[in-house]
């Protein structure tokens, strides 16, 4: 495995020789090795971090921990962030310094990952690349400076913990605001199985075994990487999940079966509600947490004016609906109208769905069904959509090319990058400084939500910038971004569950340059 201590100790040393003008001696042909790159708590790390002149901090404690939680008339054990879910908002204003910490009352090892900030390497939460796992009963102290407004949100970046309740959002204020509203009502979506139909370690080791996986009943008795054994699936079935179909996704829709779909941790039919007056001009922030789950979102009676994707701000464009990838992020406006009205989230191809509600008057609350007309009404699409202002990239030639071809299947799943799987010492280089094309070409028959951490790129042709974006099978995706946050950075697909499986690398960019 991935030692970190060797890491940081030949990271440091690689840049101390380029400081004191030695040449960088590559330690292969065509393949440095990690004392090449700026390691993530180096001196070019704590450099670029100080440029960025926190303000105010602000304080925040994230204990996470085993609890029983209600989701709306269902009780389930689950591990939350405090016993709440989704767990407490963070909120804070751009330039300000965001000290988080976080207690692990959990019965695995776990870390925080800020979803889409770009923040300093070694805070960005990845176990046994940028920091030391947090053992069980350990706290761990994050301290970074927040220079974007927008919607993000937080997350663990071991296993598959995502996939329960981990997760909380984070909310960064532009203090210059240039949108007017009265209100704004976060909306948190994700697919539920955790403590009702088994527990996502469990799906992953079903999953693991491919689609030849009914051969091999054995497995049920493994003890697992959550120290639990296993049990064997749900009664008469399994967790994969066939035939969900989306045109919109391409085909396949997603692999796992999930007996809910929560909006702001409840069920469809205990919802929350938003409660305000007719007419008021509300900011809704939509983060799907989901692991296997695209919602297509819709607000009955009402379009949506599309302001930001993953934070940054796009030109307006009105919409009936929105296709949301798991760990993208939309804001809209909506001027709410006089009534009761369903905020649905359809779990995209697998005929179900979530809900909340908007009630602004008098009337009857839906059924926890309900499919307004404007589910299938414009839905907006990258291409539609163009960056507003300064989040355009200045036009400018890649530097740097890198082919990430997006492999691998449901019948080993053996999700991967250019046919392989993860592995912590296979890191594409970049210099600090270049303009840097990904082509993420999707040989798969899956869509595949692609997601970089510490950079928000432009996706080609529209210059939209995002942070995770949605690759359908057999299309290429080209990206462009500026390598201007040194450190070792990851990028995967963020299906918890592909990621798992292998579909992860690295990006590091070379020490002295
Ligand atoms: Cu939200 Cu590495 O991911
Ligand atoms: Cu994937």
């Amino acid at each position: 495995m991935f030692d970190r201590r060797t890491f940081l100790r030949t990271g440091i040393a690689a840049a101390g020789t380029a400081a004191s003008g030695g040449l960088l001696v590559a330690c292969g042909a065509d393949s440095p090795g990690r004392g090449d790159f700026v390691a993530p708590d180096s001196a070019r790390v704590h450099a670029v971090e100080r440029a960025r002149h926190g303000g105010r901090t602000v304080s925040a404690r994230l204990v996470a921990s085993r609890d029983t939680i209600d989701l709306g008339g269902r009780a389930v054990a689950t591990w939350t962030y405090g016993g709440r879910l989704p767990g407490q908002q963070i909120r804070l204003r751009a330039g300000e310094i965001l000290a988080a910490t976080l207690r692990n009352d959990l019965a695995a090892d776990t870390s925080i990952h800020w979803h889409g900030i770009t923040l300093r390497n070694d805070a960005d939460g990845v176990p046994d690349l940028t920091q030391e796992p947090v053992r069980v009963g350990n706290t761990y102290d994050y301290r970074f400076t927040v220079t974007q407004p927008g919607t993000y949100w937080l997350h663990p970046h071991s296993g598959v913990q995502l996939d329960r309740g981990l997760y909380a959002p984070l909310i960064v204020e532009d203090p210059h605001e240039p949108l007017r509203y009265d209100d704004e009502w976060v909306v948190v979506l994700d697919d539920w199985l955790d403590g009702v139909t088994g527990t996502p370690d469990q799906v992953l080791r079903e999953l693991s075994n491919g689609m030849g996986g009914m051969d091999h009943g054995d497995m049920g008795g493994m003890p697992g990487m959550d120290g639990e054994t296993a049990s064997p699936g749900p009664a008469g079935g399994s967790h994969m999940l066939m035939g969900a179909k989306s045109d919109l996704l391409g085909g396949d829709a997603g692999d796992v079966r999930y007996p809910y779909f929560l909006v702001n941790g409840r069920i469809a039919t205990a919802p929350d509600r938003y409660t305000g007056k007719p007419g008021t001009r509300l900011r809704i922030r939509f983060i799907n947490a989901g692991a296997d789950t695209a919602f297509r979102v819709a607000l009955g009676g009402h379009r949506m004016s599309v302001t930001h994707t993953d934070g940054y701000p796009v030109k307006p464009v009105t919409t009936d609906a929105l296709l949301i990838g798991m760990g993208e992020r939309y804001d809209v406006l909506v001027t709410l109208g006089d009534g009761v009205f369903p905020l649905v989230a359809l779990a995209e191809g697998k005929r179900a769905n979530g809900l909340a509600l908007v009630r602004t008057g008098a009337g009857r609350a839906p059924d926890a069904k309900v499919r307004p007309k404007q589910l299938s009404g414009r839905i907006v699409s990258y291409r539609d959509l163009s960056p507003a202002g300064e989040a355009r990239l200045s036009s400018k030639k890649p530097d740097r090319t890198i082919d990430l071809k997006l492999t691998g299947g449901m019948m080993h799943y053996d999700w991967g990058f250019n046919g392989r799987k993860y592995d912590p010492n296979r890191i594409e280089p970049i210099r600090e400084g270049e303009r840097v094309r990904l082509r993420l070409a999707n040989t798969t028959t899956m869509w595949h939500p692609i997601h970089l951490h510490g950079h928000t790129f432009a996706v080609a042709d529209s210059g939209v910038r995002k942070d995770t974006a949605i690759v359908l099978p057999n299309t290429t995706l080209r990206v462009d971004f500026d390598a201007d946050n040194p450190g070792i950075w990851m990028t995967h697909c963020h299906n918890v569950y592909h990621a798992e499986a292998g579909m992860m690398t690295l990006l590091g960019y070379l020490a002295g340059s």
